[in-house]
């Protein structure tokens, strides 16, 4: 029997992301895994999302140029392949700020105030200006980002989730106000909530460049090898001889992801029975990152210098991802009577 069920079916699923810095390996288990499992079963596009980076860091726009390749060279190396999806930067779709611009029409403004990343933002990033009206538009230019492609599901972490829900009701209203019943434009994308990544960072709070704790994919072996080796481990291991709790040591954290089965109980036994010294326990850990980082490190290495040949594949992503925007508009243009334009 063949299923009609609707997780058989490839959709079309888009995601963006700021360039704003290296990408470390929060990203890595929290988006870039995830980003890897959908590009072999559905037709993804992944975007630089440069616009909105200007919308928070507009008073230092050097910060796009001086991080977005960096950026998606680590798409890159961790395994996001051109070849099944498009991967492209925003603002060489201008589609999307037309598009933006048509909804800001539509889109009532208590929408947009009461998306609840527009206040949290502004208590949170205080030593910036926030008070635009690109910033507070920035969730609509999200949703023409999705709904230009006509986009089914949206991988998200959790905050992203009431800009998914914001873009449902905009492609709601357009299909109401301006389309048959019976013939919608636009889809209702689905948010794919990401889970919370398990990994922190090394000192245990969540891994952010601002925290100065991340392991990045870019650094070299000796600097992670160093940074793994000075981690904080349970305050209660002063000397090799005390024994400690894994669940209070970050170190443990990373074990959780990182280490087979026996490796765990190994370190659960040595650590609480003051069997194994923290260096120890640190080394098998090394081995799993170095495991997992060495290769994508090499595989940068490789694409990084060849440049040329990363700005060509971006350069057909860009011309891909615009042609599927033009597709949208024109059939936006339509419905909403420019058909005058000469
Ligand atoms: N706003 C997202 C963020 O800050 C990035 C983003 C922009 C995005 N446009 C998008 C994510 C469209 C998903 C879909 O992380
Ligand atoms: Fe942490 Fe391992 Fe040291 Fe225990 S032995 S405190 S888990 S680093």
């Amino acid at each position: 029997m063949t299923s009609e069920n609707n997780q058989d079916k490839p959709m079309r699923i888009l995601s963006g992301m700021r360039p704003t810095g290296r990408l470390h390996l929060g990203h890595m288990k929290g988006v870039l895994e995830n980003w890897l499992k959908l590009q072999h079963e559905h037709q993804c596009f992944f975007f630089a999302a440069d616009w909105h980076a200007l919308t928070t860091d507009y008073a230092n726009p050097g910060i796009v140029k001086d991080t977005i390749w960096d950026m998606l060279v680590d798409w890159l190396a961790v395994g996001i392949d051109p070849e099944k999806c498009v991967v492209f930067i925003q603002s060489e779709v201008p589609q999307h700020a037309e598009l933006h611009l048509l909804f800001s029409f539509i889109t009532p403004l208590p929408w947009l105030e009461r998306v609840p990343t527009y206040k949290d933002q502004i208590e949170q990033l205080r030593e910036k200006d926030l008070g635009t009206y690109g910033f507070l538009g920035y969730p609509l230019l999200q949703a023409a980002d999705i709904l230009i492609y006509r986009a089914d599901a949206v991988p998200v972490g959790e905050d992203q989730v009431p800009h998914v829900e914001l873009t449902r009701e905009v492609a709601r209203r357009f299909n109401h106000l301006y389309r048959k019943p019976d013939q919608p434009l636009f889809p209702e994308p689905e948010s794919l909530l990401m889970p919370a990544a398990k990994l922190p960072g090394l000192d245990g709070r969540k891994m952010s460049k601002s925290y100065n704790n991340t392991i990045e994919l870019s650094e070299t072996w000796k600097v992670t090898e160093k940074k793994v080796k000075t981690m904080p481990t349970d305050p209660a291991r002063v000397r090799r001889d005390d024994p400690g709790t894994p669940e209070k040591c970050p170190v443990w954290d990373f074990h959780r992801i990182y280490s087979t089965e026996d490796e765990r109980k190994w370190v659960h036994e040595g650590c609480t029975s003051a069997g194994i010294g923290c260096l120890d326990c640190k080394k098998v850990l090394l081995n799993h990152l170095e495991e997992e980082l060495q290769p994508i490190r090499d595989r940068r290495t490789d694409i990084a210098a060849h440049m040329d040949d990363v700005r060509d594949v971006v350069r057909a992503g860009n011309e891909r991802a615009r042609i599927e925007a033009e597709r949208t508009m024109d059939k936006v243009r339509r419905t909403l009577k420019m058909g005058y334009r000469v």
